[in-house]
Order: structure tokens, then C-alpha cells, then sequence
């Protein structure tokens, strides 16, 4: 079984090595409670609403691609070589993410 303790992920241009608090751990509360950033939202938590919904950078075919994911649903470990754009993340020193 591959037991992964550390994941890696880009966001705002840097890349976060962490150790997920659980298994089951998601975006939504990593962003809200580890993070405090408080901009993607909770709604039903169970992944019908979009209130919480964030970008996820991959590469595909040697481009980055970003699609939407909801995460409240979406578990930290998955976000390991990706770039998670929260709302909160859209636009730094006045200039917008390309997201
Ligand atoms: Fe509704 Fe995530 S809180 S989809």
C-alpha cells in the first residue's frame, strides 16, 4: 500500500509541502481552518451547491489546464502536483490570476 505522509502543491506561486491532519481532510476545511482563508465557502458539503467550488491546475498533454472542483469534496491528498487556486487567490497586488 502506498502511504503517502507528505503531499506538495503550487499555490500563490510557491509550493506547499504539508502532512494532511487526516486521510479524510478536505480542501474546503484545509483552506478554512488551516488557512483562514475564508473566501470559498460552505454550503450543502456535500457537493450539489458550487459554494466552495476552486480551481485545480494540472498538467495535461504538457499544458496546464484548470478545471473547477468542489471542495468540499475534494481531499487535501488529492491536490499533491497540482496548483489550487482558491477565490481567494484571484487576484494578487491588484493583478488577476489567468484563471
Ligand atoms: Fe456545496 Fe461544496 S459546499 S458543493
Amino acid at each position: 500500500m502506498n502511504m503517502r505522509s507528505h503531499i506538495s502543491f503550487l499555490r500563490r506561486g510557491k509550493i506547499v509541502d504539508l502532512v494532511p491532519t487526516s486521510t479524510t481532510q478536505t480542501v474546503l476545511d484545509y483552506l478554512r481552518l488551516d488557512e483562514k482563508s475564508k473566501g470559498t465557502k460552505e454550503g450543502c458539503n456535500e457537493g450539489d451547491c458550487g459554494a466552495c467550488t476552486v480551481a485545480i491546475g494540472r498538467v495535461k498533454d504538457g499544458k496546464l489546464v484548470y478545471e473547477p472542483a468542489n471542495a468540499c469534496i475534494l481531499l487535501v491528498g488529492q491536490l499533491h502536483g497540482c496548483e489550487l487556486v482558491p477565490v481567494d487567490d484571484l487576484s494578487q497586488d491588484g493583478v488577476l490570476h489567468p484563471v
